[in-house]
């Protein structure tokens, strides 16, 4: 295993210690929290009793390829606990979310969690959000006004940059789970998020982005001198 993923292990064994038997778990999405569902899954069939609610169809399946019993955010709209990654981890614990495009379920799922404990890689925490792109969910129909309508939205909360329409490897437009469109905004700061965010509601077509503020209750950073835990 490369360091980079022995930290996002240690991370997400770090977060392992606060499961319970019983509990109702958030899964979230990406190579971190990949991690904590692979960890999880030895746990259970250690004989812990836990409920996972994946935030993804990547998640899904590997948590039902896991034996993680599963359920939907219907079966068990609150939830104990969310475990979740991030691209950006800034001050007051707000993150970039949606680098993996599983961002509106991940919030959705996350904001119903009494808890979202968020792992990662210490290389994460930034003091300014912005450098890695914000992902914007959008619906597939007039993306090119979507997009001005973000871009002066975003110039409203001082944030100029450009969007590019997400593809994946295979060259195709990237479509989420639930079927719309991600506009990758390459804002470089953001120096207000909570004016970006609210901005950014305003606009027709925007389904969510990846702003995730007052949710992360802890961070947890593994970095070269060890693990860092960061409460909001
Ligand atoms: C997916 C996410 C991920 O949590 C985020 O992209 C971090 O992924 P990784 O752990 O692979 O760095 O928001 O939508």
């Amino acid at each position: 295993m490369s360091n980079a993923e022995m930290l996002k292990r240690q991370a997400a064994a770090r977060a392992l210690e606060h499961v319970r038997s019983g509990m109702k778990l958030g899964l979230g999405t990406g190579s971190t929290a990949k991690h904590f569902v692979e960890l999880l899954a030895e746990r259970v069939a250690e004989g812990l009793e836990v409920v996972g609610v994946p935030t993804s169809e990547a998640t899904r399946l590997q948590a039902e390829s896991l034996n993680v019993p599963l359920g939907t955010l219907d079966d068990y709209p609150a939830l104990d606990l969310c475990v979740d990654g991030a691209d950006e981890v800034g001050p007051d614990l707000t993150l970039i979310k949606g680098g993996g495009g599983a961002l509106l379920r991940e919030k959705i799922v996350a904001s119903a969690a009494a808890q979202m404990i968020v792992i990662a890689d210490a290389s994460k925490h930034v003091e300014t959000l912005g450098a890695f792109p914000l992902p914007i969910e959008v619906v597939d129909f007039g993306v090119a006004a979507i997009r001005r309508g973000i871009e002066k939205a975003a110039r409203a909360a001082g944030c100029h940059g450009l969007l590019a329409l997400r593809r994946g490897a295979d060259g195709h437009v990237f479509v989420t789970d639930q079927g719309h469109l991600i506009l990758d905004a390459a804002f470089g700061v953001i120096p207000d998020a909570a004016a970006l965010a609210a901005s950014l509601a305003n606009v027709p077509g925007v389904v969510e982005h990846g702003l995730f503020i007052n949710l992360a209750n802890r961070v947890i950073l593994a970095g070269a001198d060890g693990v860092t835990v960061l409460d909001r």
